[in-house]
Parts: C-alpha cells; sequence; structure tokens
C-alpha cells in the first residue's frame, strides 16, 4: 500500500514535471518567434529596408549586404554608427537620418536576430 502511494506521488511529479518543461519550451518558441518578427518589423520600419535590400542583399555596390551576418557583429556596427564611434561619408546616410538614428538598442537587437535568421530565397 505504502509503495503504492509512494509510485503514484512519484508519476504525478515526473508528469508536472514533463508539462512544465513542455511549457516552457513553447514559451521560449513563441518569444523567438516574436523577437524575429519584431525585427522584420523594425527593418522595414526604421527604413534599413531602403538600403540594406529586402532580404539584406543592398541595393547598391557602396552599401553592404547584411543577410547571414554575424548577429553580435551587426548589433555592435549599428551601435558603433549610431554612436558616431565608426564615421565616414557613407555611415553619415544612416545617422542623418533621423527615423534610422532614433533606434533603441532592443530594436536593433531584434534586427541583428532576424538579419543573421534570415532566409535568402531567389
Ligand atoms: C540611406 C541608406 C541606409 C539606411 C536607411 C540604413 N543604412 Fe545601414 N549602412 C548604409 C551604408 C552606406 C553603410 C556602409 C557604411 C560604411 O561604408 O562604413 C551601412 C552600414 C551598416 C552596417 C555595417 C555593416 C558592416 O558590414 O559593417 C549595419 C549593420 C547597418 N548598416 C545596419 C543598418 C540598419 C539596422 C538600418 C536600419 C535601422 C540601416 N542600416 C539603415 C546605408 C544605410
Amino acid at each position: 500500500m505504502k509503495k503504492t502511494i509512494q509510485l503514484c506521488v512519484l508519476s504525478f511529479f515526473i508528469v508536472s514535471l514533463a508539462f512544465i518543461m513542455a511549457a516552457t519550451s513553447i514559451s521560449a518558441q513563441d518569444s523567438n518567434q516574436a523577437g524575429e518578427q519584431n525585427g522584420e518589423k523594425f527593418y522595414m520600419t526604421k527604413f534599413c529596408i531602403t538600403c540594406h535590400g529586402q532580404k539584406g542583399i543592398s541595393v547598391a555596390p557602396n552599401y553592404p549586404n547584411l543577410a547571414k551576418q554575424n548577429e553580435q557583429y551587426l548589433a555592435n556596427q549599428v551601435k558603433d554608427i549610431i554612436k558616431k564611434k565608426r564615421a565616414n561619408k557613407l555611415t553619415l546616410l544612416m545617422t542623418e537620418n533621423p527615423i534610422v538614428n532614433n533606434i533603441s538598442d532592443e530594436e536593433i537587437a531584434a534586427v541583428a536576430t532576424h538579419l543573421t535568421n534570415i532566409k535568402i530565397t531567389k
């Protein structure tokens, strides 16, 4: 009898654990997807798309392609450009644009995630 109760408690514990694990993995997936969707949205609404192209392949030879670039590098470059730590005639195209220049760190992170995961299709 005692053994049955112990077994019951144990199986209840295992089932709850499995449930919690499933729930957290679903919510992690959701927030990942949400992050990427936001990244795509900011990429458009912050005008990045006009120069760096819909799929992160730039529209001009002196503009860099961003698709598939390392996420951390992308975020660092945008921050450096916005703060004018990386500055030249071409970065002015980004810093002189009030919408591009007004991007937050969270938006930069979301855009970087989007660009690094972008699927290039022809
Ligand atoms: C008006 C055109 C224009 C817009 C809009 C623009 N960029 Fe750029 N971006 C450039 C150019 C040109 C460079 C290259 C600067 C250089 O030569 O140093 C650049 C450089 C970069 C780089 C560095 C790439 C590397 O390989 O080092 C990143 C990252 C970047 N842009 C992201 C963005 C993001 C994110 C946005 C939107 C918030 C954006 N850009 C909006 C023109 C633009």
